[in-house]
Formats: structure tokens, sequence, C-alpha cells
């Protein structure tokens, strides 16, 4: 319980310094507020004179002036409320924006690490639905929270003001309505989380399924799919219709129990009217419409809190990753050109698994070394520091003979590229693609880079050359294309070190061979890091290195391998087998 109001205190602590850029619109809702609070204690105090000097005393006049009075109540009610909800409404999803800015922002800069270890569909959830909570939190539900306290307390005033004997029998009677529906709202609310979660799982469902599609029908899978669908789905009606049950029972019953309420308060209100005559009948009336108006406010109040709490949960999962730090810092150092790629005595684990083991390395411009070893060997990992995806847990990677951790995060990638089996396709120009970071795309660049990918033909061939518009993931083209997108891609950024990691694995032997001629070509100019996963393509590297469980067990050109090296030979054994 602390802990949940601690938390509700943070939050608040957090949120509320937001309001101080919001100098107009939150005066707009203290205004509104105050209106509409004042205006629904009017309207119950009213009852009054409208009984009294209308129904009692005959005054034809008030009769003329009460309508007039109550109608202004209620206009003045209505544009409280708006006016209320809307200045909440707008700093909410204001602040709301800026947080999902600063989140992305924040999310696109932390480390390769966090991404592996986070789903991207929790992130997305995170991003849409707890801070779809936390402007809810920050705008509506606070000022219904404010607007209602203060209603609650106005017309408490009327009640009290009307006959504080009555009055002091609320303070019982009210917790006896509150109770049966905050019991009910809380049911209702374990029901709605469990609803979500089956629709979650559902949503799941249908996106696992129309992704596959291809595969469900090659296997003539669709029935099984259809059933195991029909599932889920019948459990989420079923939770809904639970839902539906508890939630058609608050209205009734908390109508039922306010009547008895008021039933008690005529029995003991008619008491005072008509045999100790301690009140008028308007007193009785204007009391009686106060309290049936406190219901609402009192109603809505016992329910914001578990609310609120929804909304520190979501702050906390926000918050939670909005600290986590980059695991990989930029250097201030600047970097022009790397000459040569250094690896010193490295490791590298992730976690507690081993992934690299004792590195020692050492590559200069012009070199093109090969990378091969059964999977699992730790080549990608090798590639994942040269890039600074992440940094040695033992031992150093040097750039120019200087510690990599020294340079600018920034440079250091502008002076490299990469390619991997997974080609990110954007939905844009083959041009934007091609050129894809580059704010200022060079035409001329683009066909060149497209030339040596070779992939030009392709793309002349399109109806709008290098200005076609590629479709999202690439589907318009085929694997061996988009690979040799993303080479075009690496190339067009004239990087120093140059890293195919299975990059050539969709391609066929002609186009691949035809993409390493370009490679060797360019060699002099470039330091090329190729993972292979075909023996065949590195065999004209000037060094191979052979991994085994995240050593090095072997280097060196082709023919040396072939005869010095068990572990080479057995692999070239198995690519032939296979
Ligand atoms: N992000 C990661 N978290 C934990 N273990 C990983 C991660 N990436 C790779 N590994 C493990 O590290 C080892 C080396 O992997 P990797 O460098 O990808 O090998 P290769 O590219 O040679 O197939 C493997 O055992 C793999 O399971
Ligand atoms: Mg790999």
């Amino acid at each position: 319980m602390s802990r949940k109001r601690e938390g509700l205190r943070d939050f608040f602590a957090h949120y509320l310094p937001l309001y101080k850029g919001y100098k107009k619109e939150v005066t707009a809702a203290v205004v509104g507020m105050v209106l509409t609070s004042a205006a629904t204690g009017a309207i119950a105090y009213m009852v009054k004179p409208l009984m009294d000097r209308i129904f009692i005393e005959k005054d034809v006049q008030m009769l003329y002036l009460v309508p007039v009075f109550i109608i202004a109540a209620f206009v003045a009610k209505g544009l409280g409320t708006y006016m209320q909800s809307y200045a909440m409404s707008y700093v909410g999803q204001d602040v709301v924006r800026k947080l999902r800015d600063n989140m992305l922002s924040h999310l696109m800069y932390l480390g390769v690490d966090f991404h592996q270890k986070i789903h991207s569909g929790e992130l997305i959830s995170r991003i849409n639905n707890d801070i779809e909570r936390i402007q809810v939190a920050i705008s509506t539900q606070l000022a219904t929270f404010l607007r209602e306290l203060l209603t609650a307390l106005v017309l408490l005033g009327v009640v009290i003001y009307q006959s504080p004997r009555l009055a002091l029998y609320t303070l019982i009677i009210v917790p006896m309505v509150a109770f049966p529906v905050d019991y009910l709202s809380k049911r209702l609310k374990k029901l709605s989380h469990r609803s979500q979660e089956k629709n979650a799982d559902l949503l799941q469902r249908l996106s696992e399924n129309f992704a596959n599609y291809e595969m469900i029908q090659s296997y003539n899978a669709q029935a099984y799919e259809v059933e195991r669908f029909r599932a889920f789905n019948r459990s989420f009606f079923e939770t809904n219709m639970k839902t539906v049950r508890v939630q058609l029972m608050i209205t009734p019953i908390l109508e039922l129990v306010a009547a008895v309420a008021i039933t008690i308060f005529i029995i003991l209100g008619g008491r005072e009217v008509l045999i100790e005559g301690t009140m008028t009948t308007g007193q009785f009336f204007s009391f009686l419409t106060a309290l049936s108006l406190l219901i609402d406010p009192v109603r809505r109040l016992s329910n914001l809190y578990s609310r609120f709490q929804n909304a520190v949960a979501a702050h906390e999962r926000i918050s939670q990753m909005m600290g986590e730090t980059p695991s990989v810092v930029s250097g201030t150092r600047p970097l022009d050109t790397i000459e040569r790629l250094t690896f010193e005595k490295v490791g590298l684990r992730y976690g507690q698994k081993r992934a690299l083991e004792g590195i020692d390395l050492e590559i200069v411009k012009g070199e093109v070394v090969g990378l091969v070893g059964d999977s699992g060997g730790g080549k990608s990992s090798l590639v994942n520091l040269v890039l600074r995806f992440y940094d040695p847990t033992e031992g150093k990677v040097l750039l120019n003979g200087v510690d990599a951790r020294c340079f600018d995060l920034q440079a250091l990638r502008s002076r490299m590229a990469v390619v991997t089996q997974r080609v990110y396709i954007v939905n844009d120009t083959v041009l934007a693609n091609v050129a894809y970071g580059d704010k200022a795309p060079n035409r001329k660049k683009v066909e060149e880079a497209l030339k040596k990918a070779n992939l030009w033909d392709f793309v002349a061939s399109l109806p709008e050359g290098v200005d076609t518009i590629l479709q999202e993931n690439g589907a318009n083209l085929s694997g061996g294309q988009r690979q040799r997108i993303a080479i075009a891609r690496a190339l067009y950024k004239e990087p120093d070190i140059l890293i195919l990691d299975e990059a050539t694995s969709a391609l066929d032997n002609k186009s691949e061979s035809a993409v390493m001629e370009t490679i060797y070509r360019l060699k002099e100019s470039l330091m090329v890091l190729i993972v292979a996963h075909r023996l065949t393509t590195v065999e004209r590297a000037d060094t191979i290195l052979v991994f085994e469980e995240g050593r090095i067990v072997c280097r060196g050109k082709k023919e040396v391998l072939e005869r010095d090296c068990e572990a080479f030979r057995q692999l070239y054994r198995k690519e032939k087998g296979a």
C-alpha cells in the first residue's frame, strides 16, 4: 500500500512540474473547474427557492426567474467542463508527444545489446500503450480528479448548509453506496486486464498467420491454423462476456443502493419537515438533490485511485527504459580514415556466454580477409566488435594503433560499411535506399555503386530507374536483388572497412563472382572482411581466418591452410559432401 502511494508520489513529482510550461492552459482548466463545481452546487441549491417560493409561497415571479437560473447554471457547467477538459487534454497530448519523441531518440541510440535483449514487440507496446496510459492520467484523470473533488466539496457544503443534522447521516450512508460499487469495479478491472491479454494473443496469432501464409498454404495447414485461432478467439469471447456480466451489474446495483439510501433520507427528512418542523420543504429537496448529485463524483473518485495505479506502473516501465544508458559510449577523438585494424588478446562474452577468446589480429588497408568456420564459431561476434556494437570484454580493438573506444562513434561508423543477410529496404526510391543516411544523395555515385554491385542493368530497366519506389521490406525484389541493393549501399559509403557477413548467400554463383570481382578491384583503398558460408567466396583472400568455438585456430592463404590446417580441410570436406 505504502509502496503504491510512493509510486503515485513519484509519478506526480515527475509530471506535475511539466505543467509549468502550460500556464495558459492550466489557468483555463482551473477557471473551468471552478465554474463547473460552482454551477453544480448552484443547481442543487436552486431547488430550495424552487420549492419554497414557487410551490409553497406560490410566487409567480419566481416561477419565471428560477428556470432562467437553472438554464444559466447548466450552460456554465457545460462550458466549464469543456474548457477544463480541453485545456487538460491539450497539456496531456502535448506532454506525451514530447515523451514519444524522446523515447524513440533514446531507444535509437541505445546499444545493439539492448535491442537484442528486449523484443521489438515489447518496445512498440510500451511506446504505444504505456504512453497512452500516462497521457490519460495526466490529462483526463487528473482533470476529473480535481473537478470531481471540488464538486463533491461544494455539494457537501450545500448538504451541510441545508441540514447539518441530516448531513451527519450521509457519513454513514455514502460509504455504504461506495463499497459494493468499488468491489465490482475492482473485479471489472481484473477482467478487462485479462481481456487485453487475450486480445494481444489473438493479434499475435493473426500476425503470425499472415506473415507465414505461404508456409501455411504449402503445408496445407490452413485448417490447423484456423482451429488454433478458434480456440483463442473463443477464450477471448468468454472473457469478454464475463466482463459484460459484471459491467452490466454495476449500474442497477448502484441505483438500488442509492434508492435505499434516498428512501432512508426521505423518511428522516420527512420527519423533520412534517413532524418536527425543523426544515422547510425546499431545504429538504435541495438537500436531497445535492445528495443525489454527490453519488457520481464519489463513485468517480473512488475509481480513480486504481486507474492512476495503471499510469504509475506504465511510468515505472518507461522510466526504467529511459534510464538505460548506451553500453557503448562514444569517444571524442576525430577519425578521418582507418589505415589499420588491430585486435589485441580480445575476448567477448554475452552475459555468461563466451563468444570470442584470445583473438590477435592485424589488418591493413588493401587486405581482404576471409572468416570461415562452423556456425556459432564467433565470426559475427568479431564483426560486432569492429563496428563497436559491443566492446570487448577483454583486450583491445585498435584503429590506427589507438583504442577504438577513443574515437567519436559516429565518425567510426561512417568509415565502415556492413552488409549482412538481413537487408533493410526502406519504402522509398532506389536512390534513397542506396544513399541511405546521406542527406544529399549523389546520383552519379549511386549509379556507380549500383554498377559495382552488379545491379545497374536491373535498376535501369525499371520504369523510373533509380527513382522507382521500392516496397517495404523489398517485397518487389528478389532475395539476390535485395542483397545487391545492400552491397551498393555499402559501396556508396566509400568505407575504409567493408564487412560482408554472409552477404552473398542469396546470390547465385555468377552474381557472387561479379560482386567479388568488384571488391578485389577496389581492394587497394579498402580493408575487406568477408564472412563466407562458401569457401569459394574467400579462396582469393589474402588471409583466411578459421574460427572454432570463439578462437582462431588457423590463419593464412588457402594453399597454406589446405596443407597445414586440419580444421580447414574438415570444412572443405563438409562443403563438398553437402
Ligand atoms: N546477442 C547474443 N547473446 C548471447 N549469445 C550470443 C549472441 N550473439 C551470439 N551469441 C553466441 O555467441 C557465439 C558466437 O556467435 P556468432 O559470432 O554469431 O557466430 P557465427 O557468426 O560464427 O555463426 C554463439 O555460440 C552464439 O550462440
Ligand atoms: Mg554469423
